[in-house]
């Protein structure tokens, strides 16, 4: 019996043609910088989000991470929202690794943080202050529902930026996921950053990897912090090869997830019990509420355990599902059929 997995986009297992890919790959080694698979996945990387130069990572995080050190120097402060993924999720690393000093402001809504705020909060020369080093922006946001954030504001945010001379990163973990939703290239949404992170192996499917794209001189330096948090790998082109597979034969598919989340949140927002905001619902991430004093969390994520469709608590009456490439239409109604029967069943209790 087929596992119904909603948990996260990160669940998806290869397809057989990045097996197949892996398997003819040509491989070298990447710490020597000659490893062919990886170099051609990194092109095209590039390419793909109008940057010089990408960097194969092993994982969002660490991309991320490389990416903070990267652009800052110890004792930095770095701006990001008080929901983003990096202050949220990541444990912490930017100040336990680098020594930098999160300056959160409130991530609205749309996944955005108002730039008078931002303005604001970028230090002034002053002896008692830490100097402002970097921006980070996320896209699709995903604590406020995987929404996607549009061009203008990426491009109005990094013009602020670059007018005092500050860099933004963009944490684009699922920066696919937001240009089918928003019918705009990766190329136009990532153009005014300085670099981006985006991760194969959430919705693109990809066992392993993320890369870190900027400009060449950014990726030099990004290669060497790579080497030092212990992520030079040797024959990356098993993975890269995957990648590759990814970027070319999954993106745009990506619409099909999109879809199956709306029928899922469509079917929640039936039920008076739930709370959930069906606009937020633009991508593959749907989170809504359950009151956790009517109807106890375990009892809820029971109850669809044993029809095999699993999902996350995640406290204060709050669950999330995700939709991906191994969830078929079939599978979206058998969890519509489900939503149905339990909810129906817990209201009339
Ligand atoms: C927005 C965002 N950024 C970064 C990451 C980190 O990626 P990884 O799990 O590959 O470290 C995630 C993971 O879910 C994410 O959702």
């Amino acid at each position: 019996m087929k596992i119904i997995d909603l948990r996260s986009d990160t669940v998806t297992h290869p397809t057989s043609s990045m097996y197949q890919a892996m398997q003819q790959a040509e491989l070298g080694d990447d710490v020597f910088g000659d490893d062919p698979t990886t170099i051609k996945l990194e092109n095209l990387a590039a390419e793909i989000t109008a940057k010089e130069n990408g960097l194969l990572v092993p994982s969002g995080t660490m991309g991320n991470l490389i990416a903070n050190l990267t652009h800052c120097s110890k004792g930095n402060e770095v701006l990001l929202g008080d929901r983003s993924h990096i202050f949220l999720y990541e444990v912490g690393g930017i100040s336990a690794l680098g020594g930098l000093f999160p300056h959160v402001l409130p991530t609205l809504q749309d996944g955005t943080m108002d730039l008078n705020h931002v303005e604001e909060s970028i230090r002034t020369e002053n002896i008692h202050f830490p100097r402002t080093g970097l921006i980070c922006l996320e896209n699709t946001h995903n604590y406020c529902g995987g929404l996607p954030v549009s061009t203008d504001y990426t491009e109005q945010l990094c013009e602020l930026a670059h007018r005092v001379g500050l860099k933004v990163h963009l944490d684009g973990a699922r920066i696919f996921n937001a240009s089918i939703a928003l019918n705009v290239s990766v190329r136009e949404l990532c153009k005014s950053v300085d670099s981006v992170m985006f991760c194969l192996s959430k919705g693109l499917s990809a066992p392993i990897g993320s890369v870190l794209c900027g400009s060449t001189q950014f990726i030099e330096a990004a290669r060497k912090n790579r080497k030092m948090l212990g992520g030079g790998m040797r024959q990356t082109g098993l993975i890269a090869a995957a990648g590759i597979v990814a970027l070319n034969e999954m993106r745009s598919r990506l619409i099909e997830d999109h879809q199956h989340a709306k029928m899922i949140a469509d079917s929640l927002a039936e039920f008076n019990l739930v709370k959930i905001n069906r606009e937020s619902v633009q991508t593959n991430i749907i989170y809504f509420n359950l009151n956790a004093e009517l109807i106890e969390p375990d009892k809820v994520i029971e109850a669809f355990y044993q029809r095999n469709i699993r999902f996350l608590y995640l406290g204060k009456s709050k669950y999330r599902m995700v939709t991906h490439q191994d969830i078929s239409k079939e599978d979206v109604l058998k969890v519509v059929a489900a939503v149905k029967e339990i909810l129906s069943g817990l209201t009339e209790q």
